[in-house]
């Protein structure tokens, strides 16, 4: 019956749509890049940098998706992290160890993000 409730409304909102990617390859990306600074979920509960946010903090918030889907492009990212096909936001060399993603990758993060429970 929900399902066409859903279907006759048009199905789900956008902001609602699941993640195309897979949360465990996500979670195996995350720490391996992200988990240096981050605290991953329970990978590493008492890893990260303390002035960095965890992966659960940010999850709380209401704009998480579209702080991860431009994470890039935020600082301190840019001189670190590139994404496959897409422009440098800055020609400044990296003062941490950089790495390539692909927009894939991304998308696997993000569902990976998504099934994490927020810190509160
Ligand atoms: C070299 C350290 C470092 C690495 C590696 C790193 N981050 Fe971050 N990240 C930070 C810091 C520091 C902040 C907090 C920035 C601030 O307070 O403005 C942050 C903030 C964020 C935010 C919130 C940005 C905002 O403006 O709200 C997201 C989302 C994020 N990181 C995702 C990731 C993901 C995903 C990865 C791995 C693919 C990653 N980060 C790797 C240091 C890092």
């Amino acid at each position: 019956m929900l399902i066409v409730a859903l279907l006759l409304a048009g199905g789900p909102a956008p902001q609602m749509a699941q993640a195309a990617g897979d949360p465990e390859k996500g979670r195996a990306i995350a720490i391996e890049h992200c988990a240096r600074c981050h605290v991953v979920g329970d990978h590493n509960p008492m890893g990260g940098i303390g002035s960095t946010p965890s992966f659960q903090v940010l999850r709380t918030m209401k704009d998480w998706r579209d702080r991860f889907e431009s994470f890039y492009a935020r600082r301190p990212h840019p001189v670190h992290v590139r994404i496959a096909g897409l422009p440098s936001f800055t020609q400044l060399p990296p003062n941490a160890a950089p790495f390539t993603l692909t927009l894939g990758d991304l998308d696997h993060i993000l569902a990976l993000v998504e099934g994490m429970a927020p810190a509160w």
